[in-house]
């Protein structure tokens, strides 16, 4: 490589807005953008098909031998591929999400991931979201963001959206999944949820998508 590649990590909890986000960011500076729970949610959906407890590292590991996970990009969107089959919208779906959070819990998996997501900042200029893209996949990352909001606003948000697609939802309880999830997030043994010490941190409450696209996007700028 004769040029070292520019990467922006953008961590922090679910709900925090970091795809929306990275997707604009990334697009504002021609860089790629690189989802990286959507490769533990291929893994994750691959557990679910074999019929496997995702929580169980036993069970999962094996597993890990069978798969191949790939990144390909279409019109610049990013599509998962798990062995050769196009799984992008079968990882939102249903018990994806919990599939996902099951396994990325477990070391051996993250290992497995790692690579892939090494190389891809290895060969583009990327603004990679994750939970350990500052602290442990791209230490090197020249902008680093940790990402928050409030747990109201986020489950506000998340909130808002089911509504809009007509689910019936309730907010006490969104709002009591949302602390659960931070709470598992930033306890697990693996890659716990923790800002870097050299992130900036920005927390999106209040703030509107735009308004968050764009403070981000001057972030960006300044540091680069
Ligand atoms: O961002 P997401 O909801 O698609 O992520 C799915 C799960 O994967 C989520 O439970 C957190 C986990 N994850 C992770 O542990 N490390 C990452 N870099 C990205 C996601």
């Amino acid at each position: 490589m004769s040029e070292r590649m520019i990467s922006v990590a953008i961590d922090g909890p679910a709900g925090a807005g970091k795809s929306t986000i990275a997707r604009a960011v990334a697009g504002k500076l021609g860089f790629i953008y690189v989802d990286t729970g959507a490769l533990y949610r291929a893994v994750g959906l691959y557990g679910l098909r074999k019929g496997a407890d995702t929580t169980s590292a036993e069970q999962m590991l094996p597993l890990l031998e069978e798969i191949k996970v790939e990144m390909i990009y279409v019109e610049g969107e990013q599509r998962v591929l798990l062995n050769g089959e196009d799984v992008s919208e079968a990882i939102r779906l249903g018990e994806a999400s919990m599939a996902a959070s099951n396994v990325s819990a477990i070391q051996g998996v993250r290992d497995f991931l790692f690579d892939l997501q090494k190389d891809m900042a290895r060969r583009h200029n990327v603004v990679m979201d994750g939970r350990d893209i500052g602290t442990v996949v791209l230490p090197e990352a020249q902008v680093k963001i940790f990402l928050t909001a409030t747990p109201e606003e986020r489950a506000t948000r998340r909130y808002n959206e089911l509504l809009g697609k007509g689910q019936q939802v309730d907010f006490d309880q969104l709002l009591a999944e949302v602390k659960q999830r931070d709470y598992n997030d930033s306890h697990r043994a693996a890659a716990p949820l923790k800002q870097a010490d050299d992130a900036v941190l920005v927390d999106t409450t209040g703030l509107t998508k735009e308004e968050s696209i764009c403070k981000i996007f001057e972030l960006v700028q300044s540091k680069l």
